[in-house]
């Protein structure tokens, strides 16, 4: 948690950008897993713990921007919850480590908003991600709980997004928490790439460190054989000599920020030449995308050079053919490389995708292109100093997407089928690491995990001889 003064800040500055009317926002309840009692991990909400800074379940902050108040709305705890969770703080007690001096019991908030409505106040609130969340804000605002995104507020969503994605030194401080974590993640997932370990191994061994300095995870681990499959979250199969580990993990730190970097890692530790070249023009992508971000530029104009890195790689190898400039104009790179090259991060892993990713990534001036493959660029906007990105451009050999585009002779100009079903079975590789733009270009953040094919085979390697 930051210090009260960042809080009451944050929320005067929101303040001012909503200009009147009630600010309504919900801190995550309790989620059952199984039955009542035995819940899922709690995570707090992020635009609560953005302005609030609680990370406790069943609270309800609110912004009354006409009064110039700030409210926290919680039951205080009864002799029960103590006897099973031990003493806690007062609501007020906690109210106040977050500069906020009113509070009052849950039911009480009924009644502020009922009259809010009646003198036709504005409540501003936004659109709810979990059920139990769009339940609440249906029975407080007397609308049917599935009405409720139809009246979220887009003077609040922009309001959020424009502050929280610049990150200030402290929330930059807390992400390079989650780096170095996310670090030694990956550097043990690379020591233990070796030949007649499952993956499940691996992954539960590096999901324990995420929770033995952290938060957890900051988001379900990607740890497989089959790359190509982008979100797999498999670990039953037992590495194969020769073959390639793609993990793609993340930590959260204590104060909830996120890092998301992924690595591919030739298992027993030599890569083929064949993979060589393949990684080579990833890790060529990736490393221009380091080069070019900086203010004042386009993520998508970025991650159209890096399809052109890609698209030229692999016309070198002989699987693309023709002009590589009309191939990425015509999305045929898209084949290889069917997701974006980044998002926004911070508090979420994507940060702030729950309040609609066109807001998030996207502006007047910036729209998503609706191609297939670049459709799922989620941040496309200008860059400016203090947004916090990922860099993770990727080739996949599909064998389902394969078959659909030379049966369909899909960009057909652009792709030697032939050539390309030489690499069924390759399976995927994709580079990520968390870039901080600067005031002059980017960097970063934390250190660099082995990237080079010469480092990563020697960390395998190390790993062996322990
Ligand atoms: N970890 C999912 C992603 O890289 O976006
Ligand atoms: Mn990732
Ligand atoms: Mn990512």
């Amino acid at each position: 948690m930051f210090s009260k003064e960042i809080y009451t800040q944050r929320r005067s500055v929101l303040r001012q950008k909503i200009g009147s009317g009630l600010i309504l926002i919900p801190g995550n309840l309790e989620s059952p897993m199984n039955y009542r009692d035995n819940t899922y991990h709690f995570r707090q909400n992020s635009t609560f713990l953005y302005f609030f800074g609680l990370d406790l379940p069943g609270m309800i902050g609110v912004i009354d921007v006409d009064n110039n108040r700030d409210w926290i709305y919680a039951n205080e705890v009864d002799i029960e919850d103590i006897i099973w969770m031990g003493p806690q703080k007062s609501v007020t007690e906690q109210a106040q480590i977050v500069g906020i001096e009113a509070t009052a019991p849950l039911e009480k908030i009924e009644r502020t908003i009922e009259s809010a409505i009646q003198n036709g106040r504005r409540i501003h609130f936004l659109p709810p991600y979990r059920a139990e969340n769009q339940e609440q804000l249906g029975s407080l605002l007397g609308i049917k709980s599935y009405k409720v995104k139809q009246y979220d507020s887009l003077a609040l969503i922009h309001a959020c997004i424009e502050m929280r994605s610049v990150k200030d030194a402290f929330e930059i401080a807390e992400i390079e928490k989650a780096c170095a974590i996310g670090y030694e993640m990956h550097v043990t997932a690379m020591k233990m790439a070796q030949p007649g370990i499952v993956e499940q191994q691996i992954a539960g061994l590096i999901e324990g460190i995420a929770l033995s300095k952290g938060a957890g995870t900051s988001f379900p681990t990607i740890l497989t054989q089959n790359g190509e499959t982008l979100h797999n979250h498999n670990h039953a199969f037992t590495l194969e000599a020769g073959r390639l580990m793609l993990v793609d993990a993340g930590a959260e730190s204590n104060g909830h920020y996120a890092s998301d970097f992924t690595r591919t890692i030739p298992v027993g530790g030599k890569f083929s030449d064949k993979q060589r070249d393949i990684y080579n023009i990833v890790l060529a992508a990736n490393n221009q995308t380091l080069a070019l971000a900086k203010p004042g530029i386009t993520y998508q104009s970025i991650h159209l050079q890096a399809a052109t890195v890609i698209a030229s790689g692999l016309k070198e190898l002989g699987l693309m053919k023709g002009d590589v400039d009309e191939a990425v104009a015509n999305g045929a790179h898209a084949l290889f490389l069917p997701h974006g090259l980044g998002h926004m991060m911070g508090l979420d892993v994507h940060d702030m995708e729950d309040y609609g990713q066109v807001h998030v990534g996207y502006d007047d001036e910036i729209r998503p292109i609706d191609q297939f493959g670049t459709a799922y660029l989620r941040m496309g906007r200008r860059l400016q100093p203090g947004f916090v990105v990922t860099n993770e451009p990727g080739i996949y050999f599909i064998p389902a997407l394969i078959e659909k585009w030379e049966k369909e002779k899909i960009n057909a100009n652009f792709i030697n089928f032939g050539k390309v079903k030489e690499y069924l079975g390759f399976g995927g590789i994709r580079l990520e690491d968390d870039l901080l733009v600067t005031e002059t270009g980017a960097r970063i953040l934390g250190n660099r995990i082995p990237i080079n094919p010469e480092e990563v085979e020697a960390v395998v390697v190390g790993g062996r001889l322990q």
